[in-house]
């Protein structure tokens, strides 16, 4: 369900977002789950710039608001949903947005409120997972790999894994399959990420000009000190 309002820019979207949001990882996040968000939109021929959007504006309130007491109707998203509906953001997507927080007890009935509560977290066990590889690549991280992570308590004990397994659930897919789309969306927007390791061409273009210098041998470790990109 949407409705009739007109669905603002990606562009607008993003300023926002970033205006909002000084934290590189928090920006990433959201760029993460925007590329999930896109893939489903893709996969189930559903409105791809409306989920993407939904995906890249669903924590901007986060650092401002970061509601730790959880109340239902103060700060983050509650405080977010109001000032997007004063920007005219549409309904449906502030409805998800407020639904991927259990704590403001807002059902999720669309397919885009499901599957955002889905990949929200999953998102960010996919990153944390890429994040301790030595190359920091999530194109080295598979299901696996993740589903090992999962069951470790104390690794990113930030993430809520009864929320990954219960989003898969809500939204009806396999949690293997959900865990290995979800790495694919994310490998798609690896650059953007600041996880694309090896992978990307500025990397490439860093472990020849390291490598020279220095000797292939140290290439890898210089490498895995590089900043990720913004
Ligand atoms: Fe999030």
């Amino acid at each position: 369900m949407s409705d009739d309002k007109a669905l603002p820019s990606r562009e607008d979207t993003l300023a926002l977002m970033r205006e909002y949001t000084a934290s590189e990882s928090l920006r990433k996040h959201m760029l993460a789950v925007e590329g999930a968000m896109r893939a489903y939109a893709q996969k189930f021929g559903e409105d791809e710039e409306r989920w993407g959007i939904t995906g890249l504006i669903h924590d901007f309130d986060y650092e401002r608001f970061p509601n730790d007491a959880h109340s239902p109707t103060e700060e983050h998203p509650s405080e977010g949903v109001r000032v997007l509906r004063s920007k005219g953001y549409p309904e449906d997507i502030l409805q998800a947005i407020l639904g991927h927080a259990q704590y403001t007890n807002a059902p999720r009935e669309s397919k885009m409120a499901k599957t955002l509560f889905a990949v929200d977290e999953l998102t960010g066990l996919i990153t944390a997972t890429a994040l301790v590889r030595p190359t920091k690549s999530v194109h080295e991280v598979d299901a696996k790999s993740v589903r090992k992570k999962m069951k470790d308590k104390a690794f990113a004990r930030g993430v809520n894994r009864e929320d990954v397994i219960n989003g898969a659930n809500e939204l009806g897919v396999d949690l293997d399959e959900h865990i290995a789309f979800v790495i694919g969306a994310m490998q798609a927007r690896s650059a953007d990420l600041g996880l694309a390791g090896s992978y990307s061409a500025d990397r490439f273009f860093e472990i020849s000009r390291v490598g020279r210098a220095e000797g292939s041998s140290t290439a890898a470790s210089s490498l895995t000190r590089c900043e990720p990109r913004a």
